[in-house]
């Protein structure tokens, strides 16, 4: 008979837990640096690369800087509760284990199998946005894959100036060229190979071994930031030469509203910022890797907070100059931050490093969500609510390499075989209702456990906390009702294999039942 479905897990036994060692437990290979190299590898990635330019140009204007600071305070509450949990509960479940500590069994059980929405169809959303990048700097160089292995079964590619597009992707340009799309070659795809074969050699990567995949990261980091760095320097030095230029651009600031919600004007701020909100995710991931911190107590609150500040920063700058550089209404590609550098008087190779970056930047991405992926599973299996296998540690990698490898293959296909345009704003509502869980299970705990050791408080709880739930409240409110359907029958989805077999398999329910 299984017990009560709020059934919490003991923090003492999740202590223990965490302190485990030898060859059945994750390896402590993580310092600081690498676990804020960590953040920013799942941060910095399609969001700015490939979101900023039409949320801009459609929503909010100049002002997508405010959208990015109104974003970026909604991490910055849900970061601080993050960073206190992920001292306190240094364990590879995150958010999944902070909800089975302080709310229940089922609550965590719904948080876990959210997670697969962030982490799992973010790599799958990222990788096939990596293909697209990747496709085109292979055609820049007369290489060619055979279009129908370049996209998701269905797609409808068009040849324009003699590379092969999405017809989606390039509607509006063929429009306003007086192009017809129907005169152009045209095929159907089947299958995205490249998005396939990206998350096959990240998956193989992660079973590799942590300090390799961490390593790989920090190296690819470095490069990514580096560009971003060399397009605020580049358009930085025009602004100073030429400021008269950008403060033409940057005039109206908040574009006034076309009387429709969402359409520039302060709504339309608001919708910029649940679109680019996804530019923010992933300083979350930085959790999933406690048990293979030498020192989470310290260093998970500066994994967290540390990439989630560099790279709101980072993300203010850059948006900022991108709007001054050029006007908002020409950012409605798919390669604004290109657009942005090449606009630049004199700047010849702009485009071409900005690819490159986008093919780095997207590469961490996809491999930080996956290793939040398999380290999730892997704490939902230590707890009987998935099946053993996905907690079995390689001997000599020291990796959770089964469920590595499932999640791969999965992820893989998924990428190659799903159009991808719809799961964006998937993986956002899944991202924002972790949240407002992680954000309640603070204040929870204030209240229930307020003598416990915390090694890093989140500072004015409940203050922060209701702050967080509000704001990712707000913008999981922004959201298309379609995503809310999605993410209902998802959920839904879930229970059915939670009663059917996580509940009478759950560890925690067992001991309650001795
Ligand atoms: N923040 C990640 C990106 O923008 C998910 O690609």
């Amino acid at each position: 008979m299984a017990g009560s479905i709020f059934a919490t897990k003991p923090i003492n036994t999740i202590m223990s837990e965490a302190s485990e060692t030898g060859e059945h437990s994750l390896k402590r290979a993580l310092g600081p640096v690498n676990l804020v190299s960590l953040g920013i590898g799942a941060i910095i990635g399609a969001g700015i690369f490939v979101l900023t330019g039409a949320a801009a140009a459609k929503y909010a204007g100049p002002a997508i800087v405010l959208s990015f600071i109104l974003a970026g305070s909604a991490c910055a509450f849900a970061g601080l509760c993050y960073a206190e949990f992920a001292s306190l509960i240094p364990i590879a479940g995150s958010a999944y284990t902070y909800g089975y500590a302080t709310l229940g069994e089922i609550v965590a059980w719904i948080i876990g199998w959210d997670l697969i929405l962030e982490y799992a169809f973010g790599a799958a959303t990222v990788a096939s946005g990596w293909s697209g990048y990747m496709l085109s700097f292979l055609q820049d160089f007369g290489i060619r894959i055979p279009p129908q292995f370049t996209s998701a079964y269905g797609e409808p590619l068009v040849q324009y100036n003699g590379h092969w597009e999405h017809l989606s992707r390039i509607k509006d340009t063929l429009a306003s060229n007086g192009v017809d799309a129907a005169s152009l070659p045209h095929m159907t795809a089947y299958f995205d190979l490249v998005a396939f074969l990206a998350i096959i050699a990240v998956t193989v990567v992660l079973i590799i071994g942590i300090k390799e995949s961490a390593n790989l990261n920090s190296a690819i980091v470095m490069i990514k930031v580096s560009i971003v760095l060399i397009f605020i320097g580049v358009t930085g030095v025009y602004f100073f030469r030429n400021p008269s230029h950008f403060t033409a651009n940057w005039h109206p600031f908040i574009p006034p509203n076309t009387g429709t919600f969402g359409q520039f004007g302060w709504s339309g701020i608001a919708r910029g910022a649940a679109v680019i909100f996804f530019a923010y995710i992933g300083f979350d991931a930085v959790s999933t890797a406690a048990q293979e911190a030498i020192n989470p107590k310290k260093d998970m609150p500066i994994g967290i907070l540390g990439s989630l500040v560099i790279c709101t920063i980072l993300y203010i700058v850059v948006s900022g100059l991108l709007t001054g550089v050029v006007s908002y209404t020409a950012l409605n590609v798919s390669d604004p931050v290109a657009i942005g550098i090449d606009a630049v008087p004199g700047v010849r190779w702009g485009s071409f490093l900005v690819k490159l970056g986008a093919i780095f930047g997207l590469g961490t991405v996809m491999l930080v969500m996956l290793l939040g992926q398999s380290r999730v599973f892997y704490s939902m299996s230590n707890d009987g609510l998935l099946p053993p296998w996905a907690s079995k540690i390689h001997p000599r990698f020291r990796t959770p390499y089964l469920s590595s490898i499932v999640v791969g293959i999965f992820v893989a296909i998924f990428a190659a075989m799903i159009p991808i345009a719809v799961l964006g704003e998937l993986v956002s509502i899944g991202t924002l209702l972790a949240f407002v869980i992680v954000c309640a299970g603070i204040w929870i705990l204030r209240v229930r456990r307020p003598e416990m050791v915390r090694p890093f408080t989140c500072p004015w709880v409940p203050f922060v906390p209701i702050m967080g739930i509000l704001i990712s409240g707000a913008l999981m409110v922004a959201l298309p009702l379609a995503t809310w359907l999605r993410l209902l029958i998802w959920l839904a989805f879930g229970m059915f294999i939670y009663f059917f077999y996580s509940r009478s398999h759950s560890r925690v329910q067992k001991a309650l039942n001795r």
